[in-house]
Parts: structure tokens; sequence; C-alpha cells
């Protein structure tokens, strides 16, 4: 019988029916009150959620990865130079998208499953003087490491640099701030922790990353930021071009449902069940990848045991039990696999989905106590509601 795939993949995320419903219903005209006030609404919402009072938000009908073009394309001249902390595959993206775009781009490189150390970019900075901007990625989905950014905006900051960030699978998983942390630019997507279809992509834009671009050179047309401005200005705010209507009526509703129990209520479910993740996998003998594993509340990358390759068990998992789960990037196919856990995720979903793998891991041949990994995610989440594990 056909159903739908449980996916516990980082990305894009399980919908709720609210927001089905939502992007199911009649187009609202992207010009006039209609489609204006759910961009005023969606605006509002992603401002408090970026904690920005001094920055804009611009939404843009684009996947992440178009948000990250329009950052480079707004901020900077050919040659500019650049700097890109790689660990990796999203910081890896940086780099691309900077030198696709003639950007001059520095790095350092560290071991994926790294926890960038600010001292060591500090460092980076004072031998590169002439670096405008520091591109960073604050959940690196390829490991699970959440990275420092508070920590690495200030040395930025410091030295004078811009800090663009990707926060595409983090902004609503873990905790952000634009202001306090002096961020110039931050790139989000809709379908992560807001759990909305893609296609939107949004930016919270600095006053410095405002002047960044009143300078910069790059050809640009579809992502120009002067133009979203001019249109999210007028009395009824418009996209320039056509709009993904039904995302944004889709992403309106995932912040209503988003915002009912408010951002610290969303961002503690994320700790508990990245928590749940973490012990369940423990608990069946497996060995957890990546530093910081207790900041790192987005998706958890997982040893395959010896002798199994772990693309097998995102493969076996997926045609046994419909459960998607993320195979390893780059160099980490066939030795990781990787569990998401932000957006609309309850503690059942993460119980059926360590069930799945339990059972997967057992039809591998690996010797598995049945109920292991479920138990330890019940301990979790009794002692998050009762104080008793
Ligand atoms: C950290 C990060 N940056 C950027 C992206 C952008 O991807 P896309 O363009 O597929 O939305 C992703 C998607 O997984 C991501 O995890």
């Amino acid at each position: 019988m056909d159903r739908p795939e449980i996916i516990l993949a980082p990305g894009p995320t399980p919908i709720p029916p609210e927001v089905l419903l939502a992007q199911g219903s009649p187009l609202v005209y992207h010009r006039g009150p209609g489609f204006g006030n759910l961009m005023r609404d969606v605006t509002a919402r992603l401002k408090e959620l970026y904690r920005t009072e001094n920055g804009d938000v611009l939404l843009m009908t684009a996947s992440g990865t178009g948000g990250l073009e329009a950052a480079i394309q707004n901020c900077f001249s050919p040659g500019d130079e650049v700097f890109v902390p790689l660990a990796g595959f999203f910081s890896e993206r940086w780099k691309q998208v900077a030198e696709a775009h003639g950007l001059t781009v520095r790095t350092s490189e560290d071991e994926w499953g790294t926890k960038l150390d600010p001292a060591k970019v500090a460092d980076a900075l004072a031998a590169f003087p002439d670096v405008k901007a520091v591109l960073l990625t604050q959940s690196e989905t390829s490991t699970g490491v959440i990275q420092p950014i508070e920590q690495l905006a200030r040395v930025a900051n410091d030295a004078g640099t811009l800090v663009l960030v990707d926060a595409v699978s983090s902004l609503g998983a873990v905790p952000f701030e634009f202001d306090a942390w002096g961020i110039d630019v931050a790139c989000g997507g809709s379908q992560k922790a807001l759990s909305a279809s893609p296609g939107i992509a949004f930016l919270a834009i600095s006053e410095r990353a405002w002047a960044a671009h009143a300078e910069a050179t790059l050809g640009r047309y579809y992502f120009d930021w002067s133009i979203y401005e001019r249109f999210a200005a007028l009395p009824h705010p418009e996209n320039p071009w056509t709009p993904a209507i039904s995302v944004m009526q889709g992403l309106a509703a995932a912040l209503e449902l988003y915002f009912q129990d408010g951002v610290d209520v969303a961002l503690a479910r994320h700790e508990m069940l990245s928590r749940a993740v973490k012990d369940g996998a423990r608990a069946l003998g497996l060995d957890l990848f990546g530093e910081g594993l207790d900041d790192n509340w987005t998706v958890t990358a997982i040893r395959a045991p010896e002798g199994i390759d772990a693309d097998t068990i995102s493969d076996r998992i997926r045609s046994d039990f419909s459960c998607v789960i993320a195979p390893g990037q780059g160099p980490l196919k066939g030795k990781v696999f990787r569990i998401g856990h932000f957006g609309y995720f309850s503690e059942l979903d993460i119980i059926r989905g360590l069930a799945a793998l339990e059972m997967t891991l057992e039809r591998l041949g690996f010797p598995v106590k049945r109920g292991a990994a479920v138990a330890a995610a019940e301990s979790v989440f009794q002692a998050a509601h009762t104080g008793v594990g």
C-alpha cells in the first residue's frame, strides 16, 4: 500500500497538515492586500526568529543555495577576497559559490566533523588582511556539527570583516542572534526547521551589508536586493517577480504553528529530540560522529558498525520501512549515516525512526538488543516531562 515516506532526513522535513492545507488553498494573487499581509506576517516572524530589530529580511523564490548566491552577488565586486573555514560539504559550497562569481577565496582546512576554533580563524584573518568577509555555516549538515557562530563572528568583527552565515539548516532549530552576534547576512530556507515546502530562501541583512551592497559591482538581477527592497516597501508589500505563492501561504502557516509555543519552546524541543537520537544510537552500541555533540541539535551523524556500509543502512531502512535517513557525503560516504531531527517532529516520530533502525541493523546482521534505542529515547522524553528518566 502506498503511504507517505517517514522522513528523518535533514531537510526537506515533514510538513504539518496545517501547512499542506494552506499551500493547497486557492492562490492569493501576488499583487494586492492578501499577499501583502502574508509578506508582512512572514517577514515580521522571521525577524523575530533571527532576533533582529536592526536588520531587514528579504524573501526570495529559491532554495537555500539561491540565498547564498544572492548574498555573494549583493555584497562583493570581482576579485574581492573572502575567507571560508572549510570543515564539511556546505562550507565547500560557500567556496564554490564565491569562486563562481570571481572572488578570491582564502581558506583554512579542518577535518570534516571538526568544530571550528575561533582562535585559528583569527590567526588566518591576521594572515589575510585584505579579506572583506568571512563565510560561515552554522549547521554543517554533512557532519552534524553546529559551529560556534557567536565566537567566530566576534573574531571576524574584530578583524573588521563582514560576517555571512549559512543558517539554512539551523535557523529555528538552534539559538541564533543576528543583532547581538554582529552578523551581516544570514541565509535561511523554508524547508528545514520551519517545515514548510522547499522554495523560499530568506536573508537577514545588516546596515553594513547594505553599505557593501551599495558599492558591490558583481552582476546581479534576479536577486538584486534593491529591487526586492523597493517592492517590499509598497503599501501592499510584494516580491518583484512572481513568487512561489503556494509556498508562501504554507510558510505563513508553518510560522504560525512554530510560534504557537514560542521560539524558546521550539529550541528546547530540538535539544530534547537530538538527545533522544544520540542516546538511542549509543544504546545500540553505535559511535557518534563529530565534535560538540551536546550542541548539535539538527542532525546526528552515526558511524556504521564495523563491516556494514553506511549506505546499505540508509538504503535498507528506506526499502524495508519507507524511512528516509541521509547517507554520508564526501569523505564520509559509506562511513556514516545521518538522522535529521529538526522541524515538525514529535517524540513518537523519533521513536518509530529508532525502532526502524533497530530492525534494519538486525536484518543486516548487527547484534541488536531489541528495544534498546527506543528505551533510551523514552528515558530522555520521560526525564524532560517528569524530571525522572
Ligand atoms: C547548511 C546548508 N546550506 C545550504 C543548503 C542548501 O541547499 P538547497 O539549495 O538544496 O536548499 C543546505 C541543504 O541541505 C544546507 O544543509
